[in-house]
């Protein structure tokens, strides 16, 4: 297995990951989270909502249409370009904008009444600070009062799918898998590293131009998302489980953590 190069999330978020990521073709669960965002959030009609990290608009395009006023921010331009054609498609106002969700100065200060990352989208950089700065900054953009909801898998969860359903030994943490529904194959490697609670990443396209992106993410347990929200001037109020907002357990595929903005800087 290759290593992920320093900057993974730079060549990673290409074609090549939309099309093998088979959750982003299912209509049904982008559906589930959305409705789970609206459950969770207990937002007013019209708030101010902001996707970061937002793909190609799934579930920003389906928040406008449950009435709030969203925004969505990512890195990858032709992600965003897919999102404005979704929004466009569905008669939807959402706005999209370009940025690193590191350095959200393009957005206004306390200009949302609550901000989402899901799927995922969290824990990307090598730094704990890094990472912890991402929250600072959607501390920065939310309004007094406001809330945050991060949807991660649950680091818990995942090492208990390793080992022998997969033929491999349990003390190796991987997971090999494959793909092939859209007529295209691709093959899935993701291994733990215990010793930095990161996953390694790896999918390979199989054909006649075989190309391998790779991904280097940290994993969290439900204690360790919401000890770093309350570094960074959050308070966590709940923790489900899944998108069905069920109770959270070690057994959970999802960490779905709510917290809210204490007043002042984080
Ligand atoms: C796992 S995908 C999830 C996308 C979306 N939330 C969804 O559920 O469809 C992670 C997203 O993070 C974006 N991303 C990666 N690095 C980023 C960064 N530094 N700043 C902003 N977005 C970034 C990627 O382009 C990608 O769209």
């Amino acid at each position: 297995m290759t290593a992920a190069p320093a900057t993974w999330w730079t060549t990673f978020f290409t074609e090549i990951y939309v099309d093998s990521d088979i959750e982003l073709r299912d209509d049904a669960v982008a559906d589930d989270m959305s409705r789970c965002v609206t459950a969770a959030l207990r937002l007013e009609p019209g708030a101010r909502l902001l996707d970061l990290a937002c793909g190609t608009g799934r579930h920003a395009v389906r928040l406008s249409a449950a009435g709030f006023t969203v925004t969505g921010v990512d890195l990858v331009e032709e992600y965003l370009d897919r999102a404005r054609l979704r929004a466009q498609a569905a008669h939807q106002p959402a706005r999209f904008v370009q940025a690193d969700m590191r350095d959200l100065r393009a957005l206004e200060p306390g200009s949302f009444d609550a901000v989402v990352s899901l799927h995922t989208s969290f824990g990307f950089f090598p730094s704990h600070e890094e990472n912890a700065g991402v929250l600072r900054e959607i501390h920065r953009v939310l309004a007094p009062g406001g809330k945050v909801l991060i949807d991660v898998m649950n680091r818990d969860w995942f090492l208990r799918q390793t080992g022998v359903a997969f033929g491999v030994d349990q003390t190796d943490f991987v997971i090999r898998n494959f793909d092939s529904s859209t007529g295209r194959l691709y093959l899935h490697e993701e291994r733990f590293d215990p010793a930095t609670s990161r996953i390694r990443w790896e999918i390979r396209s199989v054909g006649d131009q075989p190309r391998t992106v790779a991904a280097d993410y940290r994993v969290y347990s439900a204690h360790e998302l919401m000890a770093m929200l309350a570094e960074c001037g959050f308070a966590p109020t709940a923790v489900w489980g899944d998108y069905d907002l069920s109770p959270f357990s070690i057994h959970s595929p999802h960490i779905i953590c709510v917290a809210t903005a204490a007043a002042g800087r984080a």
